[in-house]
């Protein structure tokens, strides 16, 4: 049986696929470990290398931003990534990548048990809901697998590149917002 501790360690001195030779550190996962709500990006860029925090770049500051739109912070979600080690020049991590990492993300949904889980962007959506997600057109619809409600919005970056997709997401949140009042006892998501 897995332990947050156990598991972080031997994910740490994973080398199962080259991306583990180039890291300078390994990005396991940020938050709260017991939290019902479980974000789950594409992996590190240079930012989250340099410091093992997911998210800590300018996509995690509009992260950041997106979350306290709808009464959310580090404290109240976990977040994770499909990659846990930096690809080079942040090009999108390859299947086989993917599939050599994925079994850490997998026991740490494990662990956590999240009631819901958002992916950011496509990479995380094909990895986590299906391998032709079309994040243009299916971002903010919800599937349940396993009892788990999961969902999957624009990845930040993306906001960043094209402001103009940023009202189709804010949508998007607030309907998580919605769905998290209302399957997630424990988390408040009260808004100023
Ligand atoms: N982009 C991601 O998908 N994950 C991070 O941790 C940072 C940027």
């Amino acid at each position: 049986m897995d332990t947050w501790e156990t598991l972080e360690q031997e994910c740490g001195s994973c080398h199962a696929c080259p991306l583990g030779n180039g890291r300078q550190r390994l990005v396991f996962g940020d938050g709260c470990r017991t939290a019902e709500i479980m974000f789950i990006g594409e992996g590190p860029g240079q930012r989250e290398d340099e410091e093992g925090i997911p998210f800590v770049g300018p996509a995690g500051k509009l992260l950041d931003d997106m979350m306290e739109l709808i009464g959310l912070d580090r404290s109240k979600v976990y977040i994770a990534n499909v990659v846990k080690c930096r690809p080079p020049r942040n090009r999108d991590p390859m299947n086989v990548e993917q599939e050599m990492c994925l079994p850490w993300l997998r026991r740490q949904t494990a662990l956590l048990r999240p009631k819901m889980i958002v992916c950011l962007g496509r990479i995380a959506a094909q990895a986590v809901m299906k391998p032709d997600f079309r994040i243009t057109k299916e971002h903010g619809q919800w599937i349940r697998k396993a009892g788990v409600w999961i969902t999957a919005i624009y990845h930040p970056s993306a906001l960043l590149r094209d402001v103009y997709k940023r009202p189709e997401t804010f949508l998007d949140l607030k309907a998580i917002q919605a769905k998290a009042r209302e399957i997630c006892s424990r988390t408040d998501l009260s808004t100023p």
